[in-house]
């Protein structure tokens, strides 16, 4: 047995030069607004629990009432004796959320896509994506062996071109519909229109989006959200038509070979659900914090072409390499902010970045303190 011809030293050597070795870092308690790291508290502005539910009793009361009744592993997959009467309720409850026939439960996101694109689509088929789509959207397409071609970010005009020039028998076009490292948010009227128009399948990736809106989306055929973003728990589910859910759950192979979640998760998700009906401020929050950023940056005279192009809770501040970018974070850090560093290949070369999230959890003091150094690393040249 050897792993000689692999190199491993080598390929860690190479990305330590690049600077795009990757730790863990080791968070002892909390997560928003703010974490335990190294005995030291920091306000965490990188986590995508945009509405602070992570923590909300309700969530942990949920958890508790079922705790007697339900084991806290599922014991099995989906499609064995997994499946619990807690995952039915929370699949009929997706669905009807999202205003589609019938929602299924995936462990991840990641999951999810990869299930659906590998399950629907073949090498005969057309995958168009946009460039900056997340990376399981891009595996999916890649495992399920479909041509894969990536339209330039929200560049509706090149993709109307490609879908007239090309007679793919079947085609889907596939989208985050708000971009995780750019909080950009794809043009979904025009993407209905084209999908329309070309006979093509319409996928959103909605990961970020995913109950932050009072409203559910203009239907699509499928849609993907996630719950260990907004919703704060963990997990995934695609919705679409009953004919869809149903031939994902003999065909979508990361939902059938996998251990259904912890039936306690689903119970914490539809506490999640209720949460986000009956304390709608949350959401006010969150858009009021947006706003005071936005606003703080402005007041700093942050130049318009370097301010974020989003209206969403990732605001993202690019400032070029992978080192200046880590410099920023530290230096933000020892501040008592946490922001991390985005980098390649999560990012294209030469835009790593400061993704920062805000989160209805944060208070004006913590997002006066994050743009009082902003403007600290500006002066030092650093941002
Ligand atoms: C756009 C997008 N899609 C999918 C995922 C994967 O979701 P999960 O974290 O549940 O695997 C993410 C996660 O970061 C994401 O940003």
């Amino acid at each position: 047995m050897s792993l000689i011809s692999f190199d491993l030293q080598g390929q860690l050597e190479s990305l330590g030069h690049q600077q795009l070795l990757r730790q863990t870092r080791i968070i002892s308690a909390g997560v928003t607004p703010s974490c335990q790291r190294d005995g030291r508290t920091l306000v965490n502005f990188s986590s995508n629990d945009y509405l602070g539910l992570a923590s909300h009793p309700a969530l942990r009361d949920a958890i508790h009432q079922h705790l007697q009744e339900h084991a806290v592993g599922a014991g099995a997959a989906h499609l064995v004796t997994g499946h619990s009467s807690l995952h039915d309720v929370l699949e009929q409850r997706l669905a009807q959320e999202t205003g589609y026939a019938s929602a299924l439960l995936f462990s991840t996101g990641y999951m999810a896509n990869l299930g659906v694109l590998s399950a629907l689509m073949s090498r005969e088929d057309t995958v168009y994506q946009d460039r900056l789509n997340h990376a399981s959207l891009l595996d999916g397409a890649r495992l399920s062996g479909a041509r894969l071609r990536r339209y330039p970010h929200r560049d509706m005009v090149q993709l109307g071109e490609w879908l007239s020039a090309d007679p793919a028998q079947r085609t889907l076009i596939a989208t985050d519909q708000v971009f995780s490292m750019d909080g950009t948010e794809a043009p979904l009227s025009e993407l209905r229109e084209l999908a329309e128009r070309h006979q093509a399948a319409l996928m959103i990736d909605d990961a970020h989006g995913f109950g932050l809106r009072p409203h559910p989306l203009p239907p699509v055929d499928i849609y993907m959200g996630t719950l260990g973003k907004a919703i704060g728990t963990f997990g995934a589910f695609v919705a679409g038509s009953a004919e869809l859910i149903e031939l994902l759950r003999s065909r979508a192979r990361s939902y059938c070979f996998t251990t259904a979640t912890p039936p306690l998760l689903a119970a914490a998700t539809l506490a999640a659900l209720d949460v986000l009906h009956s304390e709608p401020h949350h959401r006010l929050k969150l858009q009021e914090n947006i706003h005071f950023f936005q606003q703080g940056l402005s007041e700093l005279g942050w130049p318009a072409a370097h301010l974020p192009a989003s209206q969403t809770a990732i605001q993202p501040l690019i400032v070029g390499s992978a080192d200046r970018a880590l410099r920023a974070a530290e230096a933000l850090e020892q501040q008592g902010l946490l922001v991390m560093a985005i980098r390649p290949p999560t990012v294209p070369l030469g835009t790593s970045r400061l993704r920062i999230t805000l989160s209805a959890a944060h208070t004006p003091e913590h997002i006066s303190l994050l743009l009082q150094a902003l403007k600290t690393l500006r002066e030092g040249g650093l941002v």
